[in-house]
């Protein structure tokens, strides 16, 4: 596959400082686009990042036709480039994307065009713990028509952006109890743009109450907690894991299932079942829940401090050793070739 490739005559790389980054704000020198158009994905081409054009008519600006992925790229002490589970994040896009009518992305375009961007990038992958790219995978539908259907034009962009933590400070929640994120039979299992916009009005009022997050609970009885939009969800109560099931309301979310595997491998007694808010609460006032965290790619493991439901507050006691420690540890580990990988998760370029 040719993928053609315009450079930048000067990076930016020496204006920017890598020990102050805020998440998503800053962008390497390059992206890779990629058309699909008379019903077929073009050859990508890698050109330098900026400004692109696009008619106002362009069907995503009124249908928000757009789905998207979130990955990261790790650089090990000896300079190596790594990919965590490269293979399920591009699965992942085309089930967004069948979803939302885009036509599947062929996987050599993204596999290809992602490694070729990774290695002309490199030097913005910055060795050491807590130091990597987020790779943010998307496709828009561009067609200038503004009839409510499919596009017949479509854009596939990778763009990526030097990343630290993306929960700086302590995380605490709100239950939903009266918003919903996703409904059965709707689009909360794909990585929709919609699906998170339609969070920010519901968040932005938990925030002015000083919460940072929301539990979803399940749209019907707003029983059941399902994930927090930005990660899925773990609870300890004892020395148990559990998670909610994957469903059609719950983003199949890559580190979620690491950490079920890992907690699973570790013997850790793991039940991936519904779980709901009474059973929270009544492990919180008997003293069993020990931890919340959340789990996902930009995120990596969180843990959460505490959590209001109603005018029920928890603030989760501090112990010694927690799971989400354990688990991130492990996870960095295997992401960043510090140990080894018997899953054959981590992928070098
Ligand atoms: C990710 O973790 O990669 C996500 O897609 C969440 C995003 C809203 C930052």
């Amino acid at each position: 596959m040719e993928i053609k490739i315009q450079q930048v005559e000067t990076s930016k790389i020496d204006s920017i400082d890598f020990n102050n980054l805020s998440f998503g704000k800053v962008f390497t020198d390059h992206m890779l686009v990629c058309s699909y158009s008379n019903g077929e994905w073009e050859s990508p081409e890698i050109i330098p990042y900026g400004p692109m054009t696009f008619e106002p008519s362009a069907r995503v600006f009124h249908y928000g036709q757009a789905v998207f992925e979130g990955m990261k790229a790790y650089k090990d002490d000896q300079g190596d480039i790594f990919l965590f589970r490269p293979d399920e994040s591009i699965k992942r896009l085309n089930i967004s994307s069948e979803r939302m009518a885009i036509p599947a992305l062929p996987e050599e375009i993204f596999n290809e065009g992602l490694k070729k961007l990774l290695k002309i990038d490199t030097a913005w992958i910055k060795k050491g713990e807590g130091n990597s790219l987020y790779i943010r995978p998307f496709v828009i539908a561009t067609e200038p028509a503004i009839s409510a259907s499919p596009s017949n034009d479509y854009k596939f962009i990778v763009i990526c952006s030097p990343a630290q933590s993306y929960y700086a400070g302590e995380v605490r929640v709100v239950v939903a109890d009266k918003f919903s994120r996703a409904a059965s039979g709707g689009v909360g299992y794909a990585k929709a743009a919609g699906n998170y916009a339609s969070q920010f009005y519901p968040t932005n009022l938990v925030q002015n109450e000083g919460y940072q997050q929301i539990i979803w609970t399940d749209a019907n009885t707003h029983e059941y907690m399902e994930e927090a939009g930005t990660m899925n969800i773990f609870f300890r109560i004892g020395d148990k894991l559990i998670t909610a099931p994957i469903s059609d309301r719950i983003l199949d979310g890559i580190t979620r299932k690491s950490i079920i595997q890992l907690a699973k491998d570790s013997g850790i007694e793991v039940e991936v079942r519904g779980i709901k808010v009474s059973e929270l609460k009544e492990a919180a006032k008997q003293g069993e829940l020990k931890e919340i965290f959340g789990s996902g790619t930009a995120a990596v493991v969180n843990p959460i401090k505490g959590f209001k439901h109603k005018d029920f507050e928890y603030e989760i006691p501090e112990i010694a050793s927690t799971y989400a420690s354990f688990f991130k540890e492990k996870l960095i580990n295997i992401q960043y070739n510090n140990s080894e990988d018997t899953y054959g998760w981590r992928v070098k370029i």
